[in-house]
């Protein structure tokens, strides 16, 4: 949804300041610049507390206040008692919702109606195709279909000689590195490691042999900055068309536009590199080669990849027996500490009648999953505690909204969910746990 102060022609203002009325004019423009959102405020429906002109409600998001947004929002539902609030981003206005219920309402009940994500000015139109921040174009829905098949249980069985030896060198790394259990050790860096690891070999077919390798290292580092400004409130320049019109990206040196580049190089090196092997002759299962199966063209392999490389630095690798005490932990690891608090926001495609107000097409919902995760109403007194056995004999299809919910959930949530039961396993049968 295009905002009404992005279709003023600020150079035609411009250019007749010499005159009054066009003076009158300019200054109209800086007016409706200021006041105009992409759409009217939604009747009933009540707002965040104490908007700022111009600004809405931005500043207190972004990590400006040492919280995450989730946590202000939560601040603000508590304020206003109520689960569905309204608040002004910029110039972007948008609908929490912050309970287990609601989010079901809205994201499973209306999926179809949920299926967009926003676009983020300043952002999405600086990276070429990339699933996770684009709308449900046709091109879209073919990409998240084949990364669906090449994601999807059929295909686990070709995958599982490229989990080995990443779960291999994991317990191999800890082992040495934490001396036998002598030296404390942060894991995370290794897990992180061992997720990229294999994610690349899953969508070029490539290990990550050296940790310490140059290439990956400035892979990963992009793949990074690109992901800390995705669906991020800390950039005002996202939320205000005339910060992006004073200040272009050659002045403000828009971090996006340089890693996506060198992102792109270095994904252009993976599958060339994949190209000679297979033409060398080799057998190689991993996503490109699915994708190409599927007759996607060379910017959407790329396309899907990057969305699943992009987001696996997040999960966790392999295995085979399933236990439901390790299975009920790992459910209420993800549900307890919410990797991500307010998932990808979506946006209406069509009006929704919902709870007395119209939720119009075209805004932006963002559901606070932290906040849901810990729903006392769905999760019982008890929710905001961890119970690892709270899953045991519960099979339910959503236990938490971590990896969001509706149409566009997760593709790789059940695969995630089998790496990151395959990695618990394979630590406590490698390892003594005290
Ligand atoms: C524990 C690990 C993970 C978590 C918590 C997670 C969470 C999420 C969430 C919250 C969304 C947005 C869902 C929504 O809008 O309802 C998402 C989307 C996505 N995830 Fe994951 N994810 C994980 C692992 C992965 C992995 C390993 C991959 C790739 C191999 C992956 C690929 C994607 C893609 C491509 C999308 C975009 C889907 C779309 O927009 O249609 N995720 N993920």
């Amino acid at each position: 949804m295009e905002s009404m102060v992005d279709n003023i022609d600020i150079s035609q203002v411009a250019k007749g300041f010499a005159s009054p009325s066009a003076a009158i004019t300019l200054i109209l423009a800086v007016i409706l610049f200021i006041l105009y959102t992409d759409l009217p405020s939604v009747p009933h429906l009540p707002s965040a507390p104490n908007p700022l002109p111009f600004i809405g409600n931005l500043l207190p998001l972004g990590g400006r206040t040492q919280r995450n947004d989730s946590t202000a929002y939560t601040s603000w539902s508590k304020a206003l008692s109520t689960d569905l609030f309204q608040v002004r981003l910029g110039n972007q206005r948008t609908i929490v919702a912050s309970s287990f219920s609601t989010i079901k309402d809205l994201w499973i009940g209306h999926s179809n109606d949920l299926i967009d994500r926003s676009f983020q000015h300043g952002f999405a139109d600086k990276l070429q195709l990339d699933i996770s921040g684009a709308a449900m174009t046709e091109e879209i829905r073919r990409c998240r279909k084949a990364a669906m098949r090449a994601l999807g249980k059929p295909c686990w069985p070709g995958y599982y000689s490229l989990l080995e030896p990443s779960s291999v060198d994991l317990v191999g790394n800890l082992l040495r590195k934490g001396e036998n259990g002598e030296r404390e050790l942060e894991i995370y860096p290794y897990l992180r490691q061992i997720i990229f690891d294999l994610a690349l070999s899953l969508t070029y077919g490539a290990r990550q042999k050296d940790a310490n390798d140059e290439f990956v290292l400035t892979l990963i580092k992009n793949i990074n900055i690109i992901s800390k400004v995705r669906s991020s409130t800390q950039r005002f320049r996202d939320y205000f068309p005339i910060l992006r019109f004073l200040i272009p990206d050659a002045v403000s040196g828009n971090v996006v536009v340089t890693a996506e580049k060198i992102r792109q190089q270095h994904l252009d090196v993976l599958y060339a590199s994949l190209k000679k092997r297979i033409a060398d002759g080799e057998e190689v299962n991993c996503v490109v080669t699915g994708l190409v199966k599927d007759k996607l063209s060379e910017e959407e392999q790329h396309g899907t990849c990057k969305a699943l490389l992009q987001a696996a630095p997040d999960s966790t690798a392999s295995s085979v027996y399933i236990v439901p005490l390790i299975v009920s932990f790992y459910k209420e690891t993800l549900r307890f500490w919410t990797t991500t608090p307010f998932a990808t926001p979506r946006t209406t495609v069509a009006d929704i009648k919902y709870r007395g107000t119209t939720i119009p097409k075209g805004i932006t919902m963002i559901m606070n999953a932290q906040e849901a995760n810990q729903d006392k109403i769905w999760y019982g007194e008890d929710a905001e505690i961890f119970n690892p056995k709270r899953f045991i004999g519960n099979d339910t299809a959503l236990p938490h909204l971590t990896f969001g919910a509706g149409s566009r959930i997760c593709p790789a949530a059940a695969l995630s969910n089998r790496i990151i039961y395959a990695l618990i396993l394979r630590l406590i049968l490698a390892f003594e746990i005290k």
